[in-house]
């Protein structure tokens, strides 16, 4: 779809999205609109209970003198809650009901609010229509075009358009991040896998990224014996990638921040097998390296001032006669032995080598881990917010902050000194659970933060209840949610750019 800004007039023809605020205020092109069809709009609203609310839609058939198709009223909330993100659910929203249009517009026409800039308004309700277009559809050959979308060309009238244009140049950077993260995340495993998920990696080369990808081989010879204990199962064999933007100008610290990815690009279990119920879901269970590939795209493609890596360990957790056995013991690159008790607890063992090879190889002021590493987080905080694990109060604050701008929310929780304990090993020097059910996504953290180097600000994120949606949402569609691409880019922005 193509998105384009033009002067905020009425058109012509086509259907149109106005907005409407909750107390069902239009905008000046509304409401001379409302005029000139003798108050049409105001009865439509009333006789409907439309109120305006985040979400509600009304569509109004356009008096014949108009050449309009449809005439849609876009409900965006109390005027003085309009911020950002209104904003993108507002466009989202507008989007979803045009999809089916071959021509339409959205009049970014908001009653007066002295805080709200048009072209800004007008850029985050393109980014939201934006996000909300996004389709995996690739391998649905038969659906009929009339059930596909066919809206073509989206303009939004506004005022200061060509400033709007420029401000929606980074959003679609934004954008094109958090497509390819949910792209690689609807992938299913026979296609997506280590070798094929590092390719896509390679790719970004092409923005100017140094992409590093290491080959069993190479990691066998750093003793990378924990990622490679879980790849032992499968026929496919592992990666590790490392993705680097160097955007920092030349007199800022050089030490980059790091972002580093659970890539498990299918989960069986391996021999602690999995039940059948669901398992299919496993494949998303490379959405944490997903989000950091996404990350990567957006900073390279808006040119970020900052030096960041990104980090993927790529395996596939399979049960095989060559599958690591629960018992096992292997010795992670960073010397640490690990008592293999549950071989589904095999993200954090790829965390780890994948957290001790950054740390020597890019020596990173910060570093923060995503994965998707436990259920319980999902038992915990549900589908809305991430788990936040952290050494750092002032780093926690500012993810928790990049959380809240962009809706990409996290929820902070504790890693108690109970539970570090719980994973010594009698046999090794730690081990991978806990032996109970308590805390669970605790217990993973406190694994991952064994292998964090003293003194480095660190972060985990558990991101397991997040990043797939079995509904519809004002700008993620069903399916891979593209979860933290908008956050962690917000969180480089205004930590590290600012
Ligand atoms: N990939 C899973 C976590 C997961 C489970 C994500 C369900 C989404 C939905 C992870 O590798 C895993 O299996 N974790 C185990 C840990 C346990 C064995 C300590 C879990 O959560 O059950
Ligand atoms: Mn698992
Ligand atoms: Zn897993």
């Amino acid at each position: 779809m193509k998105l384009s800004f033009s002067d905020p007039s009425l058109p012509k023809s086509g259907s149109i999205a106005i907005l409407a605020t909750q107390e069902r205020r239009l905008g000046p092109v509304g409401s001379d609109l409302d005029q000139r069809t003798g108050g049409m709009l105001a009865r439509a609203m009333a006789a409907a209970r439309f109120a305006g609310k985040p979400g509600e839609v009304l569509s109004v058939f356009p008096p014949a003198e108009l050449d309009l198709e449809r005439i849609l009223i876009v409900g965006i909330g109390p005027a003085d809650k309009i911020d950002d993100r209104a904003l993108q659910e507002a466009g989202g929203t507008a989007y979803a009901s045009l999809a089916r249009s071959t021509e339409a517009a959205i009049l970014v026409d908001l009653p007066e609010i002295p805080a709200l800039k048009p072209e800004a308004a007008a850029a985050e309700i393109a980014f939201g229509a934006r996000l909300r277009s996004y389709r995996f559809d690739k391998y649905r050959t038969k659906e009929k075009k009339e059930d596909r979308p066919s809206l073509k060309k989206l303009t939004l009238h506004t005022a200061g358009h060509q400033a709007a244009k420029k401000l929606m140049a980074r959003l679609d950077a934004v954008a094109e991040g958090v497509f390819l993260t949910r792209d690689l995340v609807s992938e299913p495993a026979n296609i997506l896998y280590p070798e094929t998920l590092a390719d896509r990696c390679r790719e970004l080369a092409e923005l100017g990224v140094e992409v590093d990808v290491l080959d069993e081989k190479r990691m066998k010879k750093l003793g990378m014996g924990a990622l490679l204990g879980v790849a032992q199962g499968s026929a496919r064999p592992p990666r590790l990638v490392t993705m680097t933007w160097k955007g920092a100008p030349d007199a800022a610290d050089a030490r980059p921040v790091a972002f580093v990815g659970k890539g498990v690009t299918f989960d069986t279990g391996g021999i602690s097998i999995k039940p059948a119920q669901g398992m299919e879901e496993m494949k998303w269970d490379m959405a944490g390296a997903g989000a950091v590939v996404g990350l990567m795209r957006t900073l390279a493609g808006r040119k970020a001032k900052a030096n960041v890596v990104g980090v993927v360990g790529l395996v596939e957790n399979m049960p095989s006669a060559t599958a690591q056995r629960p018992g096992d013991i292997v010795t992670s690159m960073s010397g640490q032995t690990i008592e293999v008790l549950n071989t589904d607890a095999e993200g954090r063992l790829v965390l780890a080598d994948a957290l001790t090879y950054t740390h020597r190889t890019f020596q990173p002021r910060m570093v923060i881990d995503v994965a998707t590493l436990t259920g319980a987080i999902i038992i915990a905080l549900g589908t809305e917010y991430g788990g936040l694990f952290s050494n750092d109060d002032e780093l926690a604050g500012r993810l928790l902050e990049a959380g809240r701008l962009t809706g990409e929310k996290l929820w902070r929780m504790p890693i108690a000194d109970t539970l570090d304990k719980a994973i010594n090993s009698d046999a090794a020097d730690v081990k991978n659970i806990s032996g109970d059910r308590n805390a669970g996504s605790s217990v993973g953290a406190a694994f991952v933060k064994r292998f964090v180097e003293d003194g480095t600000a660190w972060a985990h994120l558990d991101i397991a209840g997040v990043v797939w949606s079995k509904k519809d949402a004002p700008i993620t569609p069903k399916g891979g949610t593209g979860y933290g691409v908008r956050l962690l880019d917000r969180f480089v922005a205004d930590t590290c750019e600012a």
